[in-house]
């Protein structure tokens, strides 16, 4: 006889920027104990599902969860006391049926998430299985590529970058902790450079470098010298990934590279100076290299770019079946983002990867610009196997703790494990 839960329980806690969010705890009747933390998003898509905040602005400036945290204890938990915790799709299902919303608007998507990641936690612990192999199967064992972020801009920064991310990706490395290792060693001689320049160390959100650079190109330049500084290959040990956040600076049909004093630019003019970076700088993956709403152009980014470099969709796509079908048909991206808190169920972040895999589209599982310790994303991409994951700089414990469950995943491996994709 398997073990029912006992108890799920809420609690408001902190993120990563100092703003609330939840922790969810799921306890079965023998003792075992699932606890998940929920992420934040800073450029957020549109269609994202709804993190409901309490609007109350004499807490935390309207930005409290208490509202979220009593949906959890008073709805949710009544009807998930009693029932088998490794009823992962049904219980996910029944929490949708409660919430009764396309958008998750009535519990919120961080009420939801917080108990469908507690729930994968306490069933995994109960079957004696580590999370990645309890989600993933005895086939998981693939470590991911990281996409590192170590000069942050746009909403993530105050600095003079319109775009928001720019990556490393050290893919050249055997294995994740020489990967890990390419990372945090490029992110040093990073430092010294910016040091050397009399530019600021200090970081964004995410952890990266936010410097008063002249231009967004300069970043790629910063970061090219900063791999050979490292004693690295450019394009063949580490390349670049960008994250402009397009979206951040779109208005009126244009692209607004004011803080970088570029001007406004058409998608197409957009597009052309991608093409040009990509001439000169060893660039491999694009995330929102348009906005959200832009469906025209990124078909054409993808028809013009998709064969040199990986077009990932984020804010276009938000992790939704609704969208990534359509992403698929339209070929406007030949990628996904995925971040579990932009469709709010482990159940249909699954669908979400599973609708990529069977259009040969790549997967990037993602943390959120407000993170937390909870390193469940680490184990995700493992048991998702599609050898890709984003989360952050080489400092900041809410991104380092992703990186060093990986580390542990690689070791608990062994020599079964693969690395990249
Ligand atoms: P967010 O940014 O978590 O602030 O939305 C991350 C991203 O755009 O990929
Ligand atoms: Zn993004």
């Amino acid at each position: 006889m398997s073990s029912a839960i006992a108890k799920v329980h809420a609690l408001e806690i902190l993120d990563s920027r100092g703003s609330p969010t939840l922790r969810v705890s799921v306890q079965l009747d023998n003792g075992v104990l699932g606890t998940a933390s929920v992420p934040s998003g800073a450029s957020t898509g549109e269609n994202e599902a709804v993190e409901l905040r309490d609007g109350d602005k004499a807490r935390y400036g309207g930005k409290g969860v208490l509202r979220a945290v009593a949906n959890v204890n008073e709805v949710i938990a009544p009807k998930l006391v009693g029932r088998n915790p490794a009823q992962q799709a049904q219980l996910d299902a029944l929490m949708l049926e409660l919430d009764g919303t396309a958008n998750k608007s009535r519990l919120g998507a961080n009420a939801i998430l917080g108990v469908s990641q507690a729930l994968a936690r306490a069933a995994a612990t109960e079957s004696g299985l580590p999370l990645y192999a309890y989600l993933g199967g005895p086939g998981a064992r693939r470590l991911p590529v990281p996409q590192m972020n170590v000069i942050n801009g746009g909403k993530h920064a105050d600095s003079s970058l319109d775009f928001q991310e720019f990556m490393i990706v050290p893919h050249g490395a055997a294995s994740f902790s020489e990967a890990l290792r390419y990372g945090a060693e490029t992110f040093q001689a990073l430092k010294g450079l910016l040091h050397q320049r009399g530019l600021s160390t200090a970081v964004g959100d995410e952890g990266g470098f936010a410097p008063q650079l002249s231009g967004n190109e300069q970043a790629c330049e910063l970061i090219v010298e900063a791999i050979e500084r490292a004693k690295l290959r450019p394009g063949k040990d580490v390349s670049i990934a960008l994250d402009p956040a397009s979206t951040s600076f779109f208005e009126g049909g244009k692209y607004h590279l004011t803080r970088s004093g570029q001007g406004e630019k058409s998608a197409e003019q957009m597009i052309a100076l991608y093409r040009s970076w990509i001439d000169r700088y060893p660039i491999v993956s694009l995330e929102d290299g348009l906005a959200e709403n832009d469906w025209a152009g990124f078909r054409a980014l993808t028809a013009q770019l998709g064969d040199r470099i990986q077009i990932v969709g984020d804010d276009i796509l938000v992790t939704n079946p609704i969208y990534i079908r359509r992403g698929i048909a339209e070929k406007a991206c030949n990628a996904a983002l995925i971040k579990l808190n932009q469709i709010g169920t482990v159940s249909e972040t699954v669908d979400a990867i599973a609708l990529c895999q069977r259009a040969g589209w790549g997967f990037v599982v993602s943390h959120r610009s407000g993170e937390t310790e909870d390193s469940f994303i680490a184990d995700f991409a493992v048991a998702m196997g599609g050898g890709q994951i984003k989360t952050g700089s080489l400092c900041r414990s809410e991104r380092i703790v992703k990186y060093n469950r990986l580390l542990e995943i690689e070791d608990e491996l062994g020599p079964a494990a693969l690395f990249g994709n």
